[in-house]
């Protein structure tokens, strides 16, 4: 079987399993009730895709803004992308966007018989929250036998593998048992929510969601995530299902986090001014595998760093333009 990176005496990898969609973002004075027509006040076509915001995450906070490329000396971290894009020109845009940043994208492959990922976000410009509208295009073409072995997953394996829910459940599925074959950590962050199989959450390392994934999938009311012991409990109900680490995103609230080793905390959020929330979560995610894979991960300092991260990317527009370098924090 391959070693992980890290094994060979090189800097920890970091593989991201995931989506990739090219973003058509309008910012709006409202969201649009049923019927109506809205004129945006701006409009911006933007690399995005849960699944490649979480790779740019990763490269953008573990390099420095003047040291960009893949063999920065000062990085921390590399970072490898396994997706799919059509061969078209938002696909070629993303690619030479990850690439760029210093992700390795040699697995992500671009087929002329389909088409990129799209997504349709409208942001609400007083608050900055936006709606969005996911057309999986050629995030879908990537299928569960493609992940069934460990092999799939790369040789050096990663040290931590990242993966949403913008692809097939089964080949999330698949990969998460390809990852536990391999014993390599797995970073869950189902979203868009979508109820797991049992199996997922077994000897999961990290399972990070937001309130709505949180409710969904623990089976409560969003209601009940408004108090700490609400949070609490939907924390006990994944550490009973088998996940080691749980972390809930909770917007402008902060983040609430709970381990098996019996370590909990809520953080309140950094102070922002919001324009677009668009990849604060990716932001958050991106920051807390770096820390992962830092040799000594330690989950309430991984919260408090990913907490002040994710605040740095509310406060700009886009989704991978909007993540800060590792100096800009
Ligand atoms: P998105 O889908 O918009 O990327 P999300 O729903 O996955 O976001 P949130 O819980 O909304 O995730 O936000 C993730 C993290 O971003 C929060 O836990 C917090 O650290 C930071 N954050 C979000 N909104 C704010 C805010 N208004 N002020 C400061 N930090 C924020
Ligand atoms: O998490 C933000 C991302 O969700 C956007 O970039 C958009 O592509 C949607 O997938």
């Amino acid at each position: 079987m391959a070693t992980s990176g890290s094994s060979k005496g090189q800097l920890p990898l970091i593989t991201v399993l995931g989506s990739l969609n090219m973003d058509l973002v309008s910012y709006v004075p409202h969201h649009p009730l049923p019927g109506e027509t809205l004129t945006s006040s701006r409009f911006a076509v933007s690399p995005g895709g849960k699944g490649a915001n979480q790779a740019i995450a990763c490269a953008k906070l573990s390099r420095s803004s003047n040291h960009t490329s893949a063999d920065d000396p000062t990085a921390t971290a590399r970072v490898r992308m396994l997706g799919a894009v059509g061969d078209d020109t938002y696909g070629t845009q993303l690619l030479s966007n990850l690439s760029r940043h210093g992700v390795d994208v040699s697995g992500v492959t671009a087929s002329p018989s389909l088409k990129t990922g799209l997504a349709i976000i409208i942001v609400d410009e007083p608050t900055g929250q936006n709606r969005i509208v996911l057309s999986p295009e050629a995030n879908h073409s990537l299928l569960a036998p493609q992940f069934a072995r460990p092999s799939s997953l790369g040789d050096p394996l990663p040290d931590l593998l990242i993966m949403q829910l913008e692809i097939p459940l089964p080949t999330v599925v698949a990969a998460l048992r390809a990852a536990r074959d391999a014993r390599v950590a797995v970073l869950l962050n189902p979203a868009p929510a979508q109820e797991l199989p049992a199996e997922a959450y077994a000897g999961l390392a990290h399972l990070v969601v937001n309130e709505t994934e949180a409710s969904i999938l623990g089976g409560v009311a969003e209601s009940d995530l408004d108090t700490e012991a609400g949070l609490e409990a939907v924390g006990k109900t994944f550490l009973s299902r088998g996940v080691l680490n749980v972390v809930v995103t909770l917007g402008g609230r902060g983040v609430f986090y709970l381990s098996a080793d019996g370590q909990k905390g809520l953080i309140p959020a950094e102070k922002a001014k919001v324009v677009d929330t668009t990849a604060a979560g990716d932001t958050f995610v991106g920051r807390y595998a770096l820390e992962v894979v830092s040799g000594s991960f330690n989950i309430a300092e991984a919260v408090k760093k990913s907490n002040r991260a994710a605040a740095k990317t509310v406060e700009r527009l886009g989704a991978q333009d909007s993540i800060p370098w590792r100096d800009e924090l």
